[in-house]
């Protein structure tokens, strides 16, 4: 589909930077289908990352993304999955290339700032885990 899931994770909606990461997604050629400001208890992060329970972090992620304030977005844009996770760069921001989202903003391997869906099919997962059909815009 050209359509992909994001979250501003709980770092970066903490530090105050939501509104400079949305101009940069914006920018980019993205299109805002559905958006807002949330929480996640532990239980739900803990679902929204079941793909990770295996994973020797997972009880961390859980802990952190379940820490603070976060936003929620659906996106639309041609190739939008692959295109997005170029524009947010590497999950470690070492490895993060200029002008990318997580060079930017993200401070830690797990604290880094924003969330970008890793296929299609997970992106109408992720997104039917926070929206329903009446929160997205055509
Ligand atoms: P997402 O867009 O958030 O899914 O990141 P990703 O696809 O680039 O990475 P991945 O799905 O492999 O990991 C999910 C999230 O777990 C990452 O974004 C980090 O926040 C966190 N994470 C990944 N690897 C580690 C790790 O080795 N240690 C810790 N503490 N957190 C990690
Ligand atoms: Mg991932």
């Amino acid at each position: 589909t050209n359509r992909t899931f994001t979250m501003i994770k709980p770092d970066a909606f903490g530090a105050g930077n939501t509104g400079a990461i949305l101009e940069m997604i914006e920018s980019a050629g993205f299109r805002i289908i559905a958006l807002k400001a949330t929480r996640l208890s532990p239980e739900l992060a803990g679902q929204f990352y079941q793909v990770h329970k295996e994973r020797p972090f997972y009880a961390d992620l859980c802990q952190y993304m379940s820490s603070g304030p976060i936003v929620a977005a659906i996106l639309e844009k041609s190739n939008a999955v692959a295109d997005f996770r170029s524009l947010i760069g590497a999950t470690n921001p070492e490895n993060a290339a200029e002008g990318t989202i997580r060079k930017r903003f993200a401070t830690s391997l797990e604290a880094n700032a924003i969330h970008g869906s890793d296929s299609d099919e997970n992106a109408l997962i992720e997104s039917n885990f926070f929206f329903s059909a009446f929160d997205q815009i055509g």
